[in-house]
Formats: C-alpha cells, sequence, structure tokens
C-alpha cells in the first residue's frame, strides 16, 4: 500500500493526476491536498470522491507548521507536487502569490517530507511538476528546449516556478531527498480554468464575445492533451531514478492566430454557425508584457528512458475538448460566475 500526497488535485491537470491515480491503482492510497483558490473545483474531482482510495483535505501549503503535521501524522510514501498559482497574467498584476504558493509552498512540503523521511529516504518520492517557461522564450529558428537548457525565466510565474525546481534539486543535492522533476509545455483539455487561452476563448466564441489577440498573434506554444501529461507523470513517478528531470512536450507548435482560427472553424461549426462568422470577434489588443515569442519541447529523453511520447494527436485532442466546454455548460457558468467557491466557502465554514 502507497499512501500518494497530491497537490493541487482540485486544478486542471491535477484532477486528472488525482482520477488516474485513484482509478488506474485501487491499491494506493490518494490523498488530495488543495487550498481551493479561484482555479481550485471539487466539481473536477466529484467522480472519484466516492472511491474508498480517495480522501480531500482543504490545506493551504503556504502554511509550513500544518505541513509538518500532516507529514507527521499520515507518513505519505510519495508526492506529486502539482499546486501553484499557474497563471502568467496574474503574477503580472500580482506577483507576491506566486512567490508564496510557487516558492515558499515548495519549500514547506521539501522541509516536511525531509524532516519525516530522514531514515530511509530511498524509499520514497518527491515528484516536482514544473513547465518549460522556466528556461526562456526561444526565436523561431532556435532548436527545442532540452533538460541541458539553461534557466532563463521572464514572467514572474516562470521566476517562480524556476526558483521552485532549484529549491528542489536543493534538497536531493543538500538532503539526499529521493526527488524527480519534469518540466512540460502548454497543457490543454477539459476543466482548464477560462482564463487560459483555449478554454476563454471556446466560451467567447460562444457567447460571441471579443477574442484578445495579444500583440502579433504570432507567438507559439507547443500543445499537449492534459492525458498524455498525465501518462507521463505516471511513467517518470514510477520509473525515473532519483535526481532526474525530464521534458514532457507535444512536439505540436501553433502561432496563437493559427490556433485561434481553427479554434473558431471547429466551434462555429459545432454550434451550427457559417463557416468563419466568429473570425470578427478576433481583436488585437495590447502585448501580455515580457510575453515569450515561443516555447518547444525536445522530449526525446523521456522516450528513450521511459518509452513516453504523446498519443492523442491534435485534431482529435482539440475535437474532444471543444466539445467538453461546449457540453459541460453548467461547469462554465459557475466557473466564472464564482458560484463554486460560494458552495465551498460555505461548506468548509460549517465544519
Ligand atoms: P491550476 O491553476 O488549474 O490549479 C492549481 C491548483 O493548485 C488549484 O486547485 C489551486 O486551488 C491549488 N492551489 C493554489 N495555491 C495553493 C496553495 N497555497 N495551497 C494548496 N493548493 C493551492 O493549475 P494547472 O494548470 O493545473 O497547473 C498545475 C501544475 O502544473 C502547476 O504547478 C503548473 O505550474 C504546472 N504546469 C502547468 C501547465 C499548463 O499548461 N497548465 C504546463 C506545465 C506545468
Ligand atoms: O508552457 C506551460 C505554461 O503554459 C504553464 O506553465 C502555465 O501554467 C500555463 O498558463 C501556460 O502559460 P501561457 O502563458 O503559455 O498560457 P496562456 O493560456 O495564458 O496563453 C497562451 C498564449 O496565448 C500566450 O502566447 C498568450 C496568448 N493569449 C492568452 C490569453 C489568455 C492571448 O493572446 N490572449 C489571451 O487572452
Amino acid at each position: 500500500m502507497k499512501k500518494i500526497l497530491i497537490t493541487g488535485g482540485a486544478g486542471f491537470i491535477g484532477s486528472h493526476v488525482v482520477r488516474h491515480f485513484v482509478t488506474k491503482y485501487p491499491q494506493y492510497e490518494i490523498f488530495n491536498l488543495d487550498k481551493l483558490t479561484y482555479a481550485g473545483n471539487l466539481e473536477n474531482v466529484a467522480d472519484v470522491e466516492h472511491h474508498s482510495n480517495y480522501r480531500f483535505v482543504k490545506e493551504d501549503i503556504t502554511d509550513g507548521d500544518r505541513m509538518l503535521q500532516l507529514f507527521r501524522s499520515e507518513q505519505f510514501d510519495a508526492v506529486i507536487h502539482l499546486a501553484a498559482e499557474s497563471h502568467v497574467d496574474r503574477s503580472i498584476a500580482n506577483p507576491v502569490d506566486f512567490i508564496l504558493t510557487n516558492v515558499a509552498g515548495t519549500v514547506n512540503l521539501l522541509n516536511a517530507a525531509r524532516a519525516i523521511w530522514q531514515h530511509q529516504p530511498e524509499t520514497h518520492r518527491f515528484y516536482h511538476v514544473s513547465t518549460d517557461e522556466v528556461y526562456g522564450s526561444l526565436s523561431f529558428e532556435d532548436q527545442p528546449f532540452t533538460e541541458a537548457t539553461a534557466y532563463d525565466p521572464h514572467s514572474p510565474y516562470a521566476a517562480s516556478k524556476a526558483a521552485s525546481d532549484h529549491f528542489v534539486r536543493a534538497f536531493h543535492d543538500t538532503h539526499k531527498l529521493p526527488v524527480v522533476i519534469s518540466n512540460c509545455s502548454n497543457n490543454y483539455g477539459p476543466n482548464q480554468f477560462p482564463e487560459k487561452l483555449i478554454p476563454l476563448f471556446i466560451n467567447n466564441i460562444k457567447h460571441n464575445k471579443p477574442l484578445p489577440v495579444y500583440g502579433s498573434g504570432l507567438n507559439v506554444r507547443d500543445w499537449l492533451y492534459v492525458e498524455d501529461h498525465v501518462a507521463a507523470i505516471d511513467a517518470i513517478f514510477h520509473k525515473a531514478k532519483n535526481g532526474e528531470t525530464y521534458n514532457i512536450g507535444g512536439n505540436n507548435e501553433w502561432a496563437n492566430i493559427n490556433l485561434i482560427k481553427r479554434l473558431i472553424a471547429i466551434v462555429d461549426e459545432k454550434l451550427g454557425r457559417s463557416p468563419g462568422t466568429s473570425l470578427s470577434l478576433i481583436t488585437c489588443v495590447a502585448d501580455r508584457a515580457g510575453h515569450d515569442l515561443r516555447y518547444a519541447i525536445n522530449a526525446s529523453k523521456l522516450k528513450s528512458d521511459l518509452g513516453w511520447e504523446p498519443t492523442v494527436k491534435f485534431t482529435e485532442g482539440f475535437e474532444k475538448t471543444v466539445e467538453w466546454y461546449l457540453r459541460n455548460e453548467q461547469w462554465l457558468e459557475s466557473v466564472t460566475s464564482g458560484a463554486y467557491q460560494e458552495y465551498y466557502r460555505k461548506m468548509y465554514e460549517g465544519r
């Protein structure tokens, strides 16, 4: 029996990780810890909450004493750490939350793991889920990021994730903490909070609202279907050597403007609108400050060491994603109105 702490399991990627581990590994006890910020929504994991190997606790990783208490009382065997402030635009407006959660919160978990695991570190695992944004920005001609690319973060979000990666490695080198890190490209799929490009634009197209394209629209991202990311996390969690780092990517680069036009074509078709109806919603707005031009990932190490590669073709993943958001109108409405937060606030205040 393994007891695994998954942090951030009510968020976008975390909820897919929780579902995967709860259902694929009934022998594991999955402990989902989440603060339920605006981005955390227990509806994302409602389908697994009655499984006997699943537990949820509402906790804040910035509370170091509480993390230590929890590690002491629960005796986790492993951690998969996803909890974070994750939106670049918010980090530009309010960087402090990013330092507190992404840097100090990660260090609190590392400290607690170190204190409780010190006598048999090799039987444990601390898996830190990170981002390709730590590597900075590529030109159109540059080769994709490898695990050897030097860190060069530009946004406050990327800087906070880079700092957290450095702390994870420092705890490995200084305290022999059994860590692994992965750095992944842009994910898309169901349950992503509609402040990020794809769900925001699907929702706006549906409601005939403007589609704010930052700057030239030529910035490039490498898109990966969220379940492929989860499969990579599973492989790394179970098979990677301590101290290793893996890049994860979709080998699927799109300039924003091309992706947006593709999105418009699919949504218009699914809503029965004539082709190109929603192109007029495209609205060029001021660029994001410090906007990284291009991200692209070389994931060949993960393929050669652990046999992982993306399995979901973009056309298929994109269609599925659009269909999910159009079908799950109530989910979109509750997260855009904030209704789910009010519901959980009352539920937890009553305890
Ligand atoms: P998200 O914003 O959807 O979810 C983050 C979750 O963390 C939420 O449930 C939130 O409530 C929780 N959380 C935030 N602060 C917390 C705190 N102080 N204590 C406890 N819980 C807290 O994020 P996501 O897009 O699912 O990203 C998950 C992780 O994956 C992050 O670490 C992110 O950096 C990384 N990542 C994301 C992407 C992507 O494309 N979304 C790509 C690569 C890596
Ligand atoms: O690369 C991995 C990262 O991908 C993750 O670590 C982050 O958590 C995740 O948010 C994502 O960061 P991006 O900044 O790339 O994602 P976002 O969806 O915010 O933006 C994607 C691109 O679209 C980017 O070039 C900015 C642009 N954009 C975004 C929004 C929200 C627009 O043009 N208009 C918009 O309204």
